[in-house]
């Protein structure tokens, strides 16, 4: 694919907070869906403001923040569910304004919600199809056509690496990470090209959240763009090709991933000076050792190597 030379925002500029915005992923592939300046008010609150962000076929970026920061904001924008307020949205270089999540879906921008849509006692193969069924027979006398359907979902399911003992178990049986990943293959299977995942890990202890990891890493191999929403940034830094991190709305930090280190990327979502106040805090309460605890000088550093023209 050509540059994409529309975009007025490649070079490296200063954020809202000042801080620096670095530039975003190289412009190898245009991206599939870009936001420029794009903000959210809800009514009087203005949840997202001046938010640029570009998702790259074969690309994870992650998307971190902490409570209250925008993030879900930001995907419902993506997913079909609100719409922007301000600035631009633009899937395959054309500006868009999606009223439902369905016209998001057309243009192949699937999303993982952390509370899954599953019928929990529906079996797995079922689930997968829920809302998409595969069918038989001429009408009227078409019918479900299950075999067929579970022998897809067992395929569809291997073709990704995920193996469940038996796909008649009801889905709500499943861990929550073997749902989430389920979830991921039925959004590849049905031919998404973004995928938006919204805090899949947040519930998931570490082997379980290496697994969903290991899947988000599938389908980027697969060449979908993904969206990945956490507040860790070590599952971001494990998978991830670019980080925007979100704080109060605006986005002050978006750095390439040989732009940052994961200890760069940590302080930056711990709050250098936030952090610095809670270990003064903790220092007060007796039985809490703060020694090991980073310096106020490391958490405040900067975070990036500064580009030209950014200080
Ligand atoms: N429907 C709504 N009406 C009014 N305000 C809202 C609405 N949805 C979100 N907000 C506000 O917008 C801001 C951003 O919320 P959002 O849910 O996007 O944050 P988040 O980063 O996803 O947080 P969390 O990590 O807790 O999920 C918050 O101040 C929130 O109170
Ligand atoms: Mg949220």
């Amino acid at each position: 694919m050509t540059t994409d030379k529309t975009s007025p925002q490649s070079d490296t500029h200063s954020g809202t907070h000042g801080a620096v915005i670095e530039d975003m992923a190289p412009d190898t592939d245009a991206p599939l869906v870009e936001l420029r300046g794009a903000g959210k008010a809800y009514g009087n609150i203005r949840a997202l403001h001046g938010v640029d962000l570009r998702v790259h076929p074969g690309q994870v970026t992650c998307v971190l923040g902490d409570n209250g920061a925008g993030k879900s904001t930001l995907i419902k924008i993506i997913s079909g569910l609100h719409q922007h307020t301000e600035g631009d949205f633009l899937v395959d270089g054309a500006p868009v304004r999606f009223s439902t999540p369905r016209e998001a879906l057309d243009k192949g921008i699937a999303t993982v919600y952390q509370d899954l849509a599953v019928v929990p006692l529906m079996p797995v193969w079922r689930n997968f199809f829920l809302g998409s069924e595969m069918t038989k027979g001429p009408w009227p006398v078409r019918r479900l056509d299950i075999e067929r359907m579970k022998k897809t979902a067992d395929e569809e399911l291997r073709n990704m690496g995920i193996v469940l003992d038996d796909l008649e178990q009801p889905i709500g049986t499943l861990s929550g990470g073997q749902r989430q990943c389920v979830a991921i293959a039925r959004a590849v299977y049905f031919g998404a090209r973004v995928l938006i995942l919204d805090e899949p890990t947040a519930a998931l202890g570490v082997k379980q959240s290496g697994v969903v990891l290991k899947y988000i890493a599938a389908a980027r191999d697969r060449g979908l763009g993904v969206i990945f929403i956490t507040h860790n940034p070590h599952h971001a830094y494990m998978v991830g090709d670019h980080f925007s991190v979100l704080r109060l709305g605006t986005m002050e930090l978006s750095a390439e991933r040989s732009r940052i280190t994961l200890d760069e990327l940590t302080n930056h979502m711990a709050g250098g000076a936030e952090l610095a106040a809670l270990k003064h805090e903790l220092s007060q309460v007796s039985g809490v050792d703060v020694e090991e605890l980073p310096e106020e000088e490391d958490l405040t550093a900067p975070v990036v190597a500064t580009g030209e023209g950014a200080s």
